[in-house]
């Protein structure tokens, strides 16, 4: 790997348990003057001074190993020395361009058009739900249909326009939802299919809600690995049916990479696992590492949008575009051969802490770094209140996790994909101990 990772070698380190009395008063400071619906420090009771490749300092001199890379932001670690140096360098040019075109901006498109497959054309956006709801208008404008079959634990925002597509409940008790766009069908769950044929059961779904709705479905909107819903890995061949069920029907396809993409599977999008070419695709975190950029892309020949037919002020910032460019730049086939190998390798040994600690009855499940843990009691009852206490366990011992799923019950390993073999041993050592302590609590 050429990518210098800057990681703090030490790590974990817990100098004081968390959280100390200097993250004490930041964290009292914050809760007095922002808003009180904040979720991520509920969990994490901690202030951050700096971070460094996979590794997070609080002010207090905590080192934790970080997990959850900003929920898959930072996939070249964070305060990465190359980016950082496309971005010192960009902050000398431009910050702010509008839609008029900079070196940045043409080199980072043919950075992007080199990552694909298909020849796109870009609309940039500026978050995750942002790229999502274009992608739904484009495939709307395209077809003059209006509903999109979506999947059940399917995550695309919180907007008015992506709540509809998304699933879980708990986000849509606050605003009036228009879910009468969406049309739902299971997601090729294996752990809790009631179909032993999951695959075709959920195949057979999409297009039997297509041909009733033929007169009204504009396209398939699908996460290439389930993020939000659980870290859920389809069967292979979901991706490859949903394309030809698209192409028997004329539907648009669009393909959400905003968690899985950027090098998180060990390809750099999830859909090319299966070699297919998704109509629209939607990216966004990883690929400013950390720097807000998010970007449609749709096959060129798909249709042609009119002027404004999507805006935004802040769409394709020039230092977004930098650090995109030197991620992708950075992106190179030793380190997704890397994430493939060490991912394979991680999931293997979380398998081993299942079967020594929990007797095999968790499901382990991933590709690259991408990997979910599911806690459950006994048969499959789902266990969230086992996966809260998982994340404290962790927490207090310095490792950086946080979960998903539909029943709130999935660890997620979503740590930077430079993350030295050293620190992920750690990790290991004290992912063991937690469920160790976890498990014992749950029997005593
Ligand atoms: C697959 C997927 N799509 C869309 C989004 C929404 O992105 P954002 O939070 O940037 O709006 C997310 C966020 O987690 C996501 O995981």
């Amino acid at each position: 790997m050429d990518l210098r990772d800057n990681s703090i070698l030490e790590a974990p380190t817990v100098v004081v348990e968390p959280p100390g009395p200097k993250s004490r008063e930041l964290l009292g400071a914050q809760e007095d003057m922002e808003t009180t619906s904040l979720n991520y420090p509920k969990y994490f009771r901690v202030a951050i001074r700096e971070a460094r490749g996979s590794t997070v300092v609080d002010v207090d001199g905590n080192v934790f190993l970080d997990w959850v890379a900003g929920i898959a932001v930072m996939n070249l670690g964070h305060n990465n020395p190359t980016i950082r140096e496309a971005v010192e360098k960009q902050l000398d040019s431009i910050w702010h361009s509008l839609e008029i075109p900079t070196e940045v901006r043409v080199e980072f498109l043919k950075r992007f058009r080199s990552t694909l497959s298909f020849e796109p054309r870009v609309l940039f956006t500026t978050t995750g739900a942002d790229a999502c709801e274009a992608a739904v208008k484009i495939a709307r404008w395209k077809t003059k249909k209006k509903k999109v079959i979506v999947f059940e634990g399917a995550y695309h925002g919180i907007t008015a326009g992506t709540l509809g597509f998304t699933y879980q409940g708990e986000y849509k008790r606050f605003t009036p939802v228009y879910d009468d766009q969406a049309i739902r069908v299971p997601y090729p769950y294996q752990f809790r299919c009631k179909d032993e044929d999951c695959l075709n059961h959920s195949l057979h779904a999409v297009e039997e809600a297509i041909k009733l709705n033929a007169d009204e479905v504009a396209g398939v909107m699908v996460e290439p690995i389930l993020g939000e819903g659980g870290y859920v890995v389809p069967p292979v061949g979901f991706l490859r049916g949903l394309r030809e069920i698209a192409d028997r029907w004329n539907v648009v396809l669009i393909v959400d990479e905003v968690q899985s993409g950027v090098g998180r599977t060990g390809k750099v999008w999830a859909h090319q696992w299966e070699g297919i070419e998704p109509d629209i695709m939607c990216a966004s975190k990883a690929i400013g590492s950390g720097i807000p950029i998010s970007l449609v892309a749709y096959r060129r020949d798909l249709t042609d949008l009119p002027r404004a037919f999507h805006l935004g002020t802040y769409r394709g910032n020039p230092l977004g575009l930098a650090a995109g460019k030197a991620v992708l730049e950075n992106l190179t086939e030793d380190l997704l051969e890397r994430v493939r190998a060490v991912g394979e390798m991680m999931k293997t040994r979380f398998q081993e802490i299942n079967e020594e600690i929990s007797g095999g009855r968790m499901d382990v499940r991933g590709r690259g770094f991408m990997i979910g843990f599911e806690l459950v009691k006994e048969e499959k009852r789902p266990w969230p209140e086992g996966t809260t206490a998982m994340i404290d366990s962790l927490f207090k011992r310095g490792v950086l996790m946080y979960k998903c799923g539909i029943h709130n019950n999935v660890l997620r390993f979503m740590a930077p994909l430079t993350t030295p073999e050293k620190l992920l041993d750690r990790g290991l050592q004290v992912f063991s101990s937690a469920l160790e302590e976890v498990e014992r609590r749950r029997t005593s």
